[in-house]
């Protein structure tokens, strides 16, 4: 008789389903992520149940909103629950020095699945080294943030029908925005679409990204002009200036309200297209355009919920 306080009870290696940055998301895989969430959107009672009994710890070392309460809701209403460490930066034992690698190695020991927003680059790679259960990247610094750009592909195609052959603008702070840096590379999957890179010089998307699209033979162009890029996009993806990522409060002032969506600015936008932003927004996006029936930013938050019981779905159910 096996003594089943010793010994484990066998198991079968089954790989982990880390979603840690864009890297992971290959055309196959997007596609099924998009048609598992609008199922999830058309029929939410298909979603009961499907995680009950199964724990998600969500671990925020840098505010959120969306992100945090739409990963939430999720595991709820697949049936889940929830630990949450909304400041694990102040309130978790990182305040008293400890790493990363042995905070996840310990909550991976509790929870059956681990959603992680982080300040440096590579963190959710770091983590999935070490965890013994799924880690998904809720965003890791300037670096990426893969969840988004799947909600960001799940708008686009709700709104307009299609993720190929799109004209897509991306404007505002390249260098820092890791909504767009993982935008870029996914809608680099899909024929046809042409990227317009929108930023000053100083904050141009990154050459890690670049580099990737060019290689893809992603059709790409930069510009620093707004105005004249606008009238021939079909999605105009506005973002904010990462304060919190620039050396010195000189340096963003230099910055802020570089480019705002005025209603002039949605004048020379087709008819046909939208307009996006991952939010917050902080002066980028002026409050009158609210109105607009192209201004698909609060659908997209609101998408994020739908997306992100697909991604919990496909790294945690059974
Ligand atoms: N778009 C986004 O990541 O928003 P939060 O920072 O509020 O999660």
């Amino acid at each position: 008789v096996r003594d089943t306080l010793t010994a484990p009870p066998a198991r079968t290696q089954v790989p982990l389903r880390h979603l840690t940055g864009p890297h992971a998301l290959d055309r196959a895989l997007i596609e099924h992520v998009l048609e598992r969430a609008a199922a999830f959107e058309r029929a939410t009672e298909i979603a009961a149940g499907r995680l009950s009994g199964r724990l998600l710890a969500t671990v925020f070392y840098e505010p959120s909103t969306r992100t945090r309460f739409s990963f939430e809701a999720a595991m709820h209403r697949l049936g889940g629950q929830v630990l949450s460490a909304e400041n694990a930066t102040g309130a978790s034992s990182a305040a008293k020095g400890e790493s990363l690698e042995d905070a996840i190695r310990v909550i991976g020991g509790y929870a059956d699945g681990i959603v992680l927003r982080h300040p440096e680059v590579g963190a959710a790679e770091r983590a999935a080294q070490v965890s013994t259960v799924p880690v998904i990247s809720a965003g890791d610094g300037p670096g990426h943030h893969p969840t988004q750009a799947l909600l960001d592909l799940y708008t686009i195609k709700k709104e307009l029908g299609r993720l190929d052959h799109l004209r897509v603008g991306l404007a505002g702070d390249l260098r820092n925005g890791r909504t767009v840096r993982s935008l870029a590379l996914l809608l680099s999957r899909f024929p046809g679409n042409e990227l317009v890179l929108i930023s000053p010089p100083a904050l141009r998307m990154g050459e890690d990204v670049v580099g990737s699209l060019e290689e893809a033979q992603q059709d790409l162009r930069e510009t620093e002009d707004l105005g004249g890029a606008v009238a021939d996009l079909d999605v105009l993806y506005q973002t904010r200036i990462q304060a919190e990522r620039f050396e010195s409060s000189e340096e963003y002032e230099r910055y802020r309200g570089v480019y705002v969506v005025t209603s002039e600015v949605m004048r020379r936008l087709p008819e046909h297209a939208i307009l996006m932003h991952p939010l917050p927004r902080l002066g980028e996006i002026d409050p009158l355009v609210d109105d607009d029936p192209r201004s698909a930013y609060f659908r997209q938050a609101r998408n994020g919920l739908w997306v992100r019981m697909a991604v919990l779905d496909w790294a945690m159910a059974r």
